[in-house]
């Protein structure tokens, strides 16, 4: 990195003297140096994922800054941190055209068309020689082009239709991995323009629509959709609030003072990539995301692992992209129209299908919500069989307008459950049928209730036949009591024949009976009936889990029962008293209160004590997240490679009980990866953004003494 060529000790030092002066007299000489300062930090922070300053001390830095600037405004500099967030709202984006044309990609799918394409480059060059590749990701966000001259960023605009987009520079100003100044005059390159993709990481996105369902907004369909949205806000306070991110993959035009050409210089795609790194932009990462090869099959390899581990990427990725490095080579093999001749995307399985919607079923959770659910003619998205897809609620589907017949866009982005993106309302031949939302219970044919201000319809009927199993079913699963054994099937089985008609029951099981039942071996019926024991001794926030009140999540359970010494506890405590309990908002308390007001839950609870189950906060459950002097508050793990002596679960769950949490991606903000055998590109990428790794032993050793 060399933002202005100094070291980081110098700007470690530097950061040091200037937060000790503060406190004597400051005066606006002391601009430059903040602004300098600041905008380092910001490197450390948004490209290196490795802050080297606490956010307070940041935070001071920062609000100095502003205090110096409030005074004197005209003195304010344009790569100043503040000018990020311009306060002026932008009527209409303007037209700009690019420096150089902005042209796509022509796509591969398998090895073979990617030796297809290396043959067809031998061809156009006319030798054999072995040729270099860079083989990156193809990130998934809003392409974007960036203008820097004599150092300042001094436009970004979006691809448009290739020759001309729209000026949104307040808006990329305000994304804080995009750096405001880059020196790149010290390379003699007065004029660059750089070209990357805008994005969101997915954990911010997943924030981000929780946010949205919260205040009744309407969610986005993908991270993509999320960031290209992001890039067109009117108000660049906003822009920065969405938290985007942007890759850089290449250098497009590089001119000197007199305007001549001088790209070439740099000689090759991945030397030209290594100089943006170094002068402070966040570009794939070398031998990790990055790879020089010279070997087909190498890159064939590169690519397909990619693929399988794309979802644990923070970033939303379609495929790779096969560049041919040298520059002399990529000018010789030329363009088309429509793309270069010396590149390829190699895309991966498509997480997006057309198929056509059959009918619709209505499902009874176990709150009572009918949830339609379409049947859809089985279709392959991105390596799975998609046949049911969830319609949420009436208002999905009348906002979607769909239809019964419908051809209909299905998607899967990352882990996330398949849904459908849009009916295609042009290719309707005239039979398709409106989906009508019934008005009585599927279950039990009882009348359906909407209360204002909900998108769900409900069943009421607390003797619903689907709402009892539903509730059964969460009862013993995983996340609950974690009855092994248990599954889905059986419960419904076990209902059926009258052997599990509540949840008491499953405590007073008729094991006699079972082990008649056709399939039902000596030894599954023992392993039944070990599974429902050892549940007796459960943690009691798996019970209050497990009875299924409304917004009572595990997170919030735990919380609850961190509070208390008994769940019979909450029979006593007010709205007011469960709301003052950190982090429990007025809607869940007001649910808890309501739930243990009922008779039936009271009676129930004490009935499950009567038979053996533990209804008492253990030790472990005190609140370890909350205690301030827990040395693991705000750290966080993840677990790689095989475990040899805990589980995943279980790992998982020590994790939680020292009050620390569980990711699943590596970053730079990663506390400890725990590694087992045959760690792989998480244990790579880990070390190169020198996090704390240790073995399974380190860990347990760690983590003993706070095991209470
Ligand atoms: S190179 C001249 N590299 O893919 C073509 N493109 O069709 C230069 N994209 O929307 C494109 N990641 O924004 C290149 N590492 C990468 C990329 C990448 C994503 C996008 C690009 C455009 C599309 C190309």
């Amino acid at each position: 990195m060399h933002l202005k060529k100094k070291t980081a000790a110098t700007y470690y030092k530097q950061t040091k003297q200037i937060l000790a002066s503060l406190s004597e007299h400051i005066d606006h000489s002391l601009m430059h140096q903040l602004v300098e300062l600041i905008n380092y930090h910001e490197y450390c922070y948004y490209i290196d994922n490795d802050p080297v300053i606490s956010d307070k001390e940041f935070d001071t830095l920062f609000s100095t800054l502003v205090e110096l600037e409030t005074k004197n405004p005209k003195k304010v500099l344009p790569d100043s941190p503040t000018q990020r967030v311009s306060n002026s709202l932008t009527s209409n984006f303007e037209s700009v055209t690019h420096l150089s044309p902005m042209l796509s990609l022509e796509n591969s799918y398998n090895k073979q068309d990617i030796q297809e394409f290396n043959e067809r480059i031998i061809r156009l060059i006319g030798s054999s020689d072995r040729m270099a590749f860079t083989v990156e990701p193809k990130y998934d966000g809003g392409t974007i082009a960036l203008v820097y001259e004599n150092n300042h960023l001094v436009r970004a605009a979006t691809r448009g239709n290739g020759e001309q987009g729209d000026d949104i520079t307040q808006n990329a100003k305000a994304i804080r991995s995009i750096p405001l100044w880059a020196d790149f005059k010290s390379l003699g390159i007065h004029r660059a323009e750089l070209r990357g993709e805008v994005l969101i990481n997915k954990n911010t996105f997943t924030d981000l629509n929780l946010d949205r369902q919260k205040k009744g907004e309407q969610l986005f369909a993908n991270p993509r959709n999320a960031a290209t949205g992001g890039l067109r806000m009117k108000d660049p306070k906003m822009v920065s609030q969405r938290k985007l991110d942007a890759f850089i993959y290449q250098i497009s035009v590089a001119e000197d003072e007199s305007g001549t050409d001088i790209l070439r210089d740099f000689k090759s795609h991945s030397d030209s990539i290594d100089i943006l790194e170094s002068l402070g932009f966040k570009t794939p990462e070398k031998g990790i995301e990055r790879l020089f090869s010279t070997s087909i099959d190498e890159i064939a390899t590169f690519c397909s692992s990619w693929e399988e581990k794309r979802e644990s990427f923070s970033f939303e990725l379609d495929g790779m992209v096969i560049k041919l490095d040298d520059f002399n080579l990529q000018e010789q093999c030329g363009f088309t129209s429509h793309h270069p001749r010396w590149a390829i995307a190699f895309k991966f399985k498509a997480k997006q299908a057309t198929t056509k919607l059959l009918a619709v079923d209505f499902q009874v959770g176990r709150t009572g919500a009918i949830t339609p659910v379409a049947r859809l003619e089985g279709v392959d998205v991105g390596g799975a069989t998609i046949t049911n897809v969830s319609l949420h609620n009436e208002e999905f589907i009348l906002e979607k307008d769909i239809r019964i017949g419908d051809q209909v866009i299905v998607e899967r982005a990352g882990d996330v459950i398949p849904y459908i993106v849009k009916s295609l309302s042009k290719v309707r031949s005239g039979e398709e049928q409106p989906i009508d939302f019934p008005t009585q219970c599927p279950s039990c044919s009882s009348t359906l209730e909407k209360p204002i201000e909900e998108a769900v319809w409900r069943c009421v009927n607390e003797d619903c036949t689907s709402k009892i199993v539903g509730k059964l079913i969460h009862f013993v699963s995983k996340d609950a009591m974690n009855i092994d054994g248990f599954g889905e099937a059986y419960v419904h089985k076990f209902f059926e024949l009258g052997m599990l008609k509540s949840i008491r029951d499953i405590y007073q099981f008729d094991f006699e009976k079972l082990s008649t039942l056709e399939g039902f071996g000596a030894k599954s019926v023992e392993n039944l009936r070990e599974a429902i024991d050892s549940s007796r001794n459960n943690p009691a926030y798996r019970l209050l889990y497990a009875l299924g009140i409304r917004y009572v999540g595990k997170t919030n359970a735990k919380t609850l029962i961190a509070e208390v010494d008994s769940l019979l506890d909450f029979c006593h405590m007010s709205v007011e008293q469960l709301c003052e309990i950190h982090e429990i908002g007025p809607k869940v308390a007001e649910q808890v209160y309501k739930t243990f007001q009922k008779d039936d839950i009271r009676q129930l609870i004490n009935d499950l004590q009567k038979l053996g189950v533990n209804i008492h906060r253990l030790e472990s459950e005190k609140k370890a997240e909350l205690d301030e002097d827990n040395p693991f508050n705000g750290t966080t793990f993840l677990f790689t490679g095989t475990l040899q002596q805990l589980k995943r679960n279980e790992a998982k769950e020590l994790v939680e009980k020292i009050g620390a949490k569980n990711v699943s991606a590596v970053s730079g903000k990663l506390s400890y990866l725990v590694v087992g055998e045959k760690a792989g590109s998480k244990l790579k990428k880990a070390k190169a953004l020198g996090i704390h790794v240790l073995s399974e032993k380190e860990f347990l050793a760690m983590i003993k003494p706070y095991l209470s």
